[in-house]
């Protein structure tokens, strides 16, 4: 459509982020559930009130832009978060389990740190600093979280799955 600029497409990927959020919100409490060990049931239950909060941020980034806060239902979450059902399903009781959820919990991560990334330029560009910095606060979190899964597989899940 013509006389659309950056702040309809930040607007528009707004949208999208704030239903992945909630989608995440949604399917986080299955992933602790399913998780055995502690240390990785204790990364998924920490992201449960970090997402909350970026749920948070994108209302008050919402609220800055002046529009209304709500998602618009999109797929590439859905199929992200659904492979991750199905690995649970395949994976569930075996050795394995552990490395799929990280894996499947940072496929999820690094999709939000690409959407993140790219609406904070987008801020940036349009000198929208208060939600440059909201945006800013949350894809660190998002970065932190994906560093600890890396780690967590790294240091000990990985070796347990082979
Ligand atoms: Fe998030």
């Amino acid at each position: 459509m013509a006389g659309k600029d950056l702040k309809d497409l930040l607007i528009h990927q707004l949208k999208d982020t704030y239903y992945a959020e909630n989608a995440i919100l949604k399917a986080l409490p299955k992933l602790a559930e399913a998780a055995k060990a502690d240390e990785l049931k204790g990364a998924f239950g920490l992201h449960v009130p970090e997402t909350q909060k970026h749920v948070e941020h994108l209302k008050q980034v919402f609220k800055l832009v002046g529009e209304r806060a709500e998602g618009t239902e999109f797929p590439a979450i859905e199929g992200i978060i659904s492979e991750g059902e199905e690995a649970m399903q395949e994976f569930g009781g075996s050795s394995a389990l552990a490395a799929a959820l990280i894996g499947s919990a940072q496929a999820v991560e690094h999709y939000e740190i690409v959407r993140y990334g790219t609406m904070l330029a987008w801020a940036k560009q349009l000198g929208l600093g208060e939600v440059e910095a909201l945006l800013n606060e949350t894809l660190v979190e998002e970065e932190n979280t994906d560093e600890i899964l890396s780690e967590l597989a790294e240091d000990s899940i990985n070796a347990q799955a082979a």
